[in-house]
């Protein structure tokens, strides 16, 4: 199979922030126990935006990074629990957002926090047997519509943004390799579908998904870098779904990962799902952080459960 590699990404997030003094006033918590807890500091969340404007900020960005038309897309893929509309799905409304050709599959992915590794492995598969050798996969939340805002253990984590890649399949480049998994569980960490009605909240067992983080994140990097024969000397950056400050503290110990190597942005935007990694990925790009040449390995986790890691590199 030919590999597809990131050849522009972008992002776009809500303009209103909410800090941790903010939540302290709504719940009983307070800004220190946020913040050592988590790392979070402050999070966005959508007044006036709606998930589709999001996904489509962010995809418009990442195809003028990667001077991409639309009309050399060959998929479009969002991976995302927290969409507009079940149906249509913000991948047909980010189809006729952008004016993406007509004769290409267009859908949602949901993985929870995993979703864009899901995707990214997803648009591999697709583009190996398209004629546009281009594909669009955006990660996007609204996760704020979705919080239970009298329980203090989920409403301080979550937050509201999108992160999208524009990617390019070619003959001869290596796969991702992406290394993916799930096992189902509605104990550890739910969203209520249609049996909730209008409201459906996230409900989580905080310290067992955390267990489970902490075990699955070094098992996932390990699973990646055997599977390409590459050791962690071989990744020019680490890239973490951003859940926990804690949870990615204890994965970069176990590697011994220099600080110029990894990056965090979870104290500015708290705990976006899908969106988590894409958002890194882009500030990463525009920092200059990661560019042509540069070997990210990527791993994410969250409901379902899901859990999957991949070697992403740009061009
Ligand atoms: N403010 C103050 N105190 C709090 C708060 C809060 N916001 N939340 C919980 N506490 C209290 C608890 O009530 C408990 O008090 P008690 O000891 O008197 O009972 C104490 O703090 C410790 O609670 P824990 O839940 O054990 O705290 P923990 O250190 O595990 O941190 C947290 C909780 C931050 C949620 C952590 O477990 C975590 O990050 N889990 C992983 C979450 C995650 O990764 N989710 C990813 C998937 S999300 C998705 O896929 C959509």
């Amino acid at each position: 199979m030919n590999g597809i590699k990131i050849k522009g990404t972008g992002r776009c997030v809500p303009e209103k922030t909410v800090t941790n003094d903010d939540l302290a006033r709504i719940v009983d918590t307070s800004d220190q126990w946020i913040t050592t807890r988590t790392g979070i500091r402050r999070r966005h969340h959508c007044t006036t935006e709606t998930h589709a404007n999001l996904c489509a900020g962010a995809a418009k960005a990442a195809l003028a990074r990667a001077g991409v038309a639309p009309e050399q897309v060959g998929a479009c893929i969002v991976a995302t629990v927290s969409a507009d509309t079940a149906v249509p799905s913000a991948a047909c409304l980010l189809q006729r957002e952008l004016g993406l050709p007509e004769d290409i599959p267009c859908f949602d992915l949901n993985a929870a926090c995993t979703g864009f590794l899901y995707a990214l492995h997803t648009m591999e598969c697709l583009l190996n047997a398209s004629p546009r050798k281009f594909g669009l996969v955006v990660g996007a939340e609204v996760l704020s519509r979705l919080i239970n805002w009298e329980d203090r253990g989920t409403c301080i984590l979550f937050g509201d943004g999108a992160g999208a890649a524009v990617v390019e399949c070619r003959e001869g480049w290596p796969s991702i390799g992406a290394v993916l998994g799930s096992r189902g569980d509605d104990e550890l960490l739910r969203l209520p579908g249609l049996e909730a009605g209008e409201r459906s909240f996230i409900q989580m067992d905080g310290t067992k998904v955390f267990k489970f983080a902490v075990e699955t994140v070094p098992r996932c990097m390990d699973q990646v870098l055997q599977k390409a024969g590459m050791t962690a000397e071989d990744v020019d950056f680490f890239v973490f779904h951003q859940a926990n400050a804690r949870i990615i503290d204890l994965a970069v110990r176990k590697y011994r990962i220099p600080t110029e190597k990894y990056y965090k942005n979870i104290q500015e935007y708290g705990n976006t799902s899908a969106a988590s990694i894409p958002l890194v990925l882009s500030e990463l790009e525009e920092q200059g952080k990661v560019g042509p040449g540069s070997r990210v390995l990527a791993v994410g986790f969250g409901g379902g459960l899901t859990w999957g890691g991949a070697l992403i590199e740009f061009v």
